[in-house]
């Protein structure tokens, strides 16, 4: 296999330095960041070349309509919050959430996380200001920390060394997870947690566990061997992350040896966000050359011209699954604004994964003053994602949602029905307002019979 790939002419994975670069961190000890960063570099990869290319094919499966992308994850990783029972609970539900997904629609769910990397935010301000005190704004535990001190709001570069680890760990407990017995699926009542489980969507969910189940007795009493099909007792579980501090992220890019081309080995698919997706600018420098399969997020203001741009530098072969465009246009806007740029696409016939995010969209403010998102709103955003998708004749192909497996009170509404007042009970974000347990599997069944109906 050798490879003479024309995305990455003139490129080497530090072009992206004589770009601008926005959302960057002013580290105060450039000699501090390099001697990190040259660390970095002599680390082994967290991922392998050939698991990104399996997913690049993973995702040409849903370019194609065949299977559908769940993207979810926490909005930003903690090394406050770090533990075996927390990435543990955030697995349970994303695999509940693809049960439902799959089970009731028929169609295969591709399981992507928010996860073993997402520890960088862009903010919309560089800085904070509380008190007439003015302080650099926290940009994720990749970069500082939360506490409004100088000391904790300044850079620190043994950060990255320290995002590295834990990304290291995450993955080695996810991995295990995944193919060592606990995502069998004869164990998929267990992934009801008990918080879940008293609900009415937990109490549904029962019902669809219970049918798996008896599915599987009966395939075995047919005479399958349904002992020995590994496709029953693991899954394909990736990883992903906002490709945002391009230092940490050139530093884990390495050379494939079997195909001699560039990979970012931080993750299986990187994304770059809304803020930071200027097609002259450094992100997109970067990840045109590397060969991962990439993300890039759309708001509302995006335009038809630009999403084909996108499209022509950054999967100017036309490959399925090379490029996923995440749009997060917000409920009131997605049914105006989303039409003419699916339309345009598939005028060109660009292979894209279209997948919504109706997180990013649709925050606004409590009255108690916390950072907050409706769940009918969110719902009303993927309904208006799938009616685009229907009139454009094109495939709905993924969702991309910010969840915990824990019981927060983080966004309002869903079944419980969580107002204004609730949310000060477990609100626990460090960044934006994660759905909690219950929401999560309540969205997976909504989205379900979205997929039912089209
Ligand atoms: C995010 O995904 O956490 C994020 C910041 O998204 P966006 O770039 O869409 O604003
Ligand atoms: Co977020």
């Amino acid at each position: 296999m050798s490879s003479a790939w024309s995305g990455s002419a003139s490129w080497s994975p530090s072009s992206w330095r004589d770009r601008p670069a926005g959302q960057q961190p002013e580290w105060p000890d450039e000699a501090a960041l390099d001697r990190v960063l040259k660390q970095l570099a002599t680390l082994p990869p967290l991922v392998f070349a050939g698991e990104a290319r399996s997913l690049t094919s993973d995702l040409g499966r849903v370019a194609k309509g065949e299977a559908f992308l769940l993207q979810a994850g926490d909005c930003a990783e903690s090394f406050d919050s770090f533990s075996a029972n927390e990435i543990r609970d955030k697995l349970k539900v994303i695999l509940q959430m693809a049960v439902v997904l799959t089970y009731s629609s028929g169609v295969p769910a591709l399981k992507v996380g928010r996860i073993a990397g997402q520890f960088a935010k862009p903010r919309s301000q560089p800085t904070e200001t509380i008190d007439g005190a003015e302080l650099p704004a926290f940009r994720g535990h990749m970069v500082n920390d939360i506490a409004f001190t100088a000391a904790a709001r300044t850079p620190d570069p043994e950060r990255l060394l320290s995002v590295y680890h834990q990304s290291s760990a995450t993955l080695n407990l996810l991995r295990a997870f995944t193919k060592g017995g606990f995502a069998d699926l004869s164990r998929v009542h267990q992934w009801n947690q008990d918080f879940v489980a008293s609900s009415n969507q937990g109490q549904r969910y029962e019902q669809v566990a219970g049918e798996i189940e008896r599915a599987l007795r009966f395939m075995k009493a047919c005479g399958f061997d349904t002992e020995s099909e590994p496709k029953l007792h693991e899954v394909d579980f990736y990883t992903s992350h906002e490709a945002l501090i391009l230092g940490y992220e050139e530093a884990l890019t390495r050379k494939d040896t079997l195909t001699d081309d560039w990979y970012d080995c931080s993750a299986h698919l990187l994304w770059i966000g809304e803020r930071t997706r200027q097609l002259d600018g450094a992100h997109l420098e970067f990840v045109r050359g590397i060969r991962n399969p990439l993300g890039v997020k759309l708001g509302p203001s995006s335009t038809a011209d630009e999403a084909l741009a996108l499209c022509e530098l950054l999967n100017p072969e036309r490959i399925p699954g090379r490029l996923t465009l995440v749009t997060r246009m917000g409920a009131q806007n997605v049914r105006t604004a989303l039409p003419p740029i699916l339309q345009a696409v598939a005028d060109e016939d660009h292979p894209v994964v279209w997948c919504c995010d109706p997180m990013h969209g649709n925050t606004f403010t409590s009255e108690t003053g916390r950072k907050t998102r409706d769940f009918d709103v969110i719902i009303d955003e993927i309904a208006g994602f799938f009616a685009a998708h229907r009139d454009a004749g094109t495939w709905p192909g993924g969702v991309h949602v910010e969840l915990t497996g824990d019981d927060v009170t983080e966004c309002l509404g869903g079944a419980e029905a969580l107002g204004h007042g609730d949310l000060d009970d477990r609100y626990e974000t460090m960044c934006d307002p994660r759905l909690n347990g219950r929401q999560s599997l309540d969205l997976a069944f909504q989205v379900a019979e979205l997929l039912r109906q089209g």
